[in-house]
């Protein structure tokens, strides 16, 4: 097993889960430190019950991470396919995002089965309603929200608030429709910049004292471009906050212990009945598993129905 590419809350929970379920199944478990760089290197150990023992509690991964593009190269990938051979690896759980299991994707095509599961805080897998790392870096967005509204209202200040994802607006969307936020901002719909000054003054002539302009960082202006326009065209005073990796840290929510919990699980019995190739995910309440290429060819929309939800209860 293995956690790669940006760590996400929630990546100890599944690692404790496949270890435990694959002893519990008579399976032996291999840690592998730091992505696919760890794998060329062969930096690989054995795992037992009390190696996961006081993780579940805690951010980012033990078994550490790494973007590895020697692993993109014919070579790195060789030394890769090498190393499990060494290790006689029969089976290889990924925990990351898109890059991370489609790097799997690779592996499991020159005959190692691999199970992918989805940790990202992005949210930008089609084949998944959540990720795993999503719940809790949507809470700290919401703690930091609770704490820019208390000096933005001291001063009668706009924020905007950018905040990561990628390519995917979901932790911008979700942190606005539930922190209350006036304006959101995400890459998958071309901002408005009319709307967006005429929704600011509305609010102040209706006694607003602050406004807080959600924005994810794959939108197509820069944060600071924009308080500087809203500044110009209001005449509101706008400042910029930019929580970058805050969001990545900290303890996970319940919500995420408890789907890394069961998606670890469900990988370690997909390797066990030797199922082939798999990405684990969640559809409504349910635990589901698509073939790892289709599942990575699925393409993704965002929920309309959020946004528009968000465009009302922020009026
Ligand atoms: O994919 C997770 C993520 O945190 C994105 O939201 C962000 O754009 C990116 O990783 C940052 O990557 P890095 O850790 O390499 O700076």
């Amino acid at each position: 097993m293995l956690t790669s590419g940006g760590d996400s809350p929630g990546m100890n929970a599944a690692i404790r889960a496949v270890v435990r379920v694959g002893i519990y199944s008579e399976m032996e478990v291999y840690g592998i430190e730091r992505g696919y760089e760890g794998l060329i290197a062969g930096d690989i150990k054995e795992m037992s019950i009390s190696s996961v023992s006081d993780i579940i509690q805690r951010g980012g991964t033990t078994l550490r991470t790494a973007r590895s593009a020697y692993f993109m190269e014919e070579d790195g990938f060789k030394r890769a396919m090498d190393m499990l051979e060494n290790f006689e690896i029969e089976g290889l759980v990924v925990i990351g995002g898109d890059g991370s299991l489609a790097g799997g994707l690779t592996i499991s095509k020159s005959g190692v089965p691999v199970i992918g599961l989805p940790g990202t805080i992005d949210n930008d897998l089609a084949y998944t309603d959540y990720t795993i790392g999503f719940d809790t870096s949507v809470n700290t967005v919401l703690s930091a929200i609770g704490n820019i509204r208390d000096t933005s209202s001291s001063h009668e200040r706009s924020t905007v608030i950018e905040v990561m994802g990628r390519r995917c607006g979901d932790i911008a969307l979700f942190a606005a429709l539930t922190g209350g936020a006036e304006i959101v901002l995400i890459p998958e719909e071309e901002p408005n910049i009319n709307s967006i000054c005429r929704r600011l003054i509305q609010g102040k002539n209706r006694g607003k004292q602050h406004s807080i302009i959600m924005k994810a960082e794959g939108v197509n202006i820069s944060s600071q471009e924009l308080a500087d326009i809203i500044t110009e065209r209001t005449g509101l005073e706008t400042k910029v906050v930019v929580l970058g990796y805050v969001q990545r840290g900290g303890t996970p929510s319940a919500r995420d212990r408890m789907l890394a919990s069961c998606m670890g699980h469900k990988a370690a019995e997909l390797l066990k009945n030797n199922s082939g190739s798999r990405a684990v995910g969640i559809r409504g309440t349910e635990i589901v598993h698509y073939d790892l290429e289709e599942a990575l060819n699925m393409k993704r929309s965002y929920d309309q129905s959020i946004m528009e939800l968000a465009d009302i209860l922020s009026m």
